[in-house]
């Protein structure tokens, strides 16, 4: 926990599902790419916006595994961004105390993108202002597939494995659970983001696409979080008071619970 933090009602870890790149360019009369590129700026001015605000972790779906399915042309000027934004921006970032890490499927990208990645996290390794994790060939699904393999190749006994050994194996195992999952874009759905570690994330759903998704909106989204109860399954605090008002006043017995 940072310094910064000043009340609880600020989320630790916000993920966020950048979407809308495309449709940005669209009504722009521009080509797809161009909204991508527009969106690595919002990318950068969101983090500072995140650090400046005294969340110690952001997490963002950069590329999905089933982003694969675009058209040839769009998935390699994806990956060309990738590295043109790297070299642009981390030295920024990290003088800016964020650390970089990334999640997903390294195995199945290029030798080019698997080292550029490597290297930024290797880079930014001893920041801890901000840890910045992007999802890149990261999709939900696989995320608790490799961590079942991972377990069973840690010799975790079928009988032995529970929730809390599953976790330990999840990619994020060592970051707290995301409080607050954001998606821009309009539409309404996770697109097989972060599925196990979202399971109470509070979920935010806007227009806004991304590119134009500014310090303003992030605010929107944090004040929209803090006015959330988070019942965890617990009745809450506006739910106390019912044992004791109505209830309370028909017995239930013990074995009847
Ligand atoms: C999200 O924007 C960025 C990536 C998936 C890489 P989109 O490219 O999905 O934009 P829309 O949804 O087509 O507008
Ligand atoms: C989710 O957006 C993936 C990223 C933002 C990287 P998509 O645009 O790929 O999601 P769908 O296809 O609309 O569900
Ligand atoms: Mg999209």
């Amino acid at each position: 926990m940072t310094s910064e933090r000043s009340h609880d009602s600020l989320p630790r870890h916000v993920a966020i599902v950048m979407d809308g790149n495309g449709r940005w360019a669209r009504k722009r009369f521009m080509p797809r790419g161009m909204g991508h590129r527009a969106g690595v700026d919002a990318l950068v001015k969101v983090v500072q916006a995140t650090a400046a605000r005294g969340i110690p972790y952001l997490t963002v779906f950069a590329f999905s595994s089933e982003n694969w399915k675009r058209p040839e042309e769009e998935v390699s000027g994806l990956m060309s961004l990738l590295l043109v934004a790297l070299s642009k921006h981390l030295a920024r970032l990290s003088a800016d105390g964020v650390r970089v890490r990334v999640i997903g499927d390294l195995d199945s990208v290029s030798e080019r993108i698997h080292h550029a990645l490597r290297e930024a996290e290797q880079a930014t390794a001893h920041n801890s202002r901000l840890t910045l994790t992007v999802a890149f060939n990261y999709g939900g699904r696989w995320d608790i597939v490799q961590a079942c393999r991972r377990a069973m190749r840690a010799g975790v006994a079928p009988e032995a494995l529970d929730e809390a050994t599953l976790s330990r194996h999840m990619a994020m195992a060592d970051t707290p659970d995301p409080d607050l999952f954001i998606r821009t874009g309009g539409e309404v759905r996770l697109s097989n983001f972060l599925l196990w570690q979202s399971a109470y994330a509070e979920l935010y759903f806007t227009d806004c696409l991304w590119p134009d998704f500014d310090d303003g909106e992030l605010d929107r989204a944090l004040r929209d979080y803090a006015g959330r109860e988070r019942r965890f399954g617990d009745v809450g605090a506006s739910g106390q008071g019912d044992a004791a008002v109505g209830l309370g006043e028909s017995p239930v017995e013990q074995g009847d619970r």
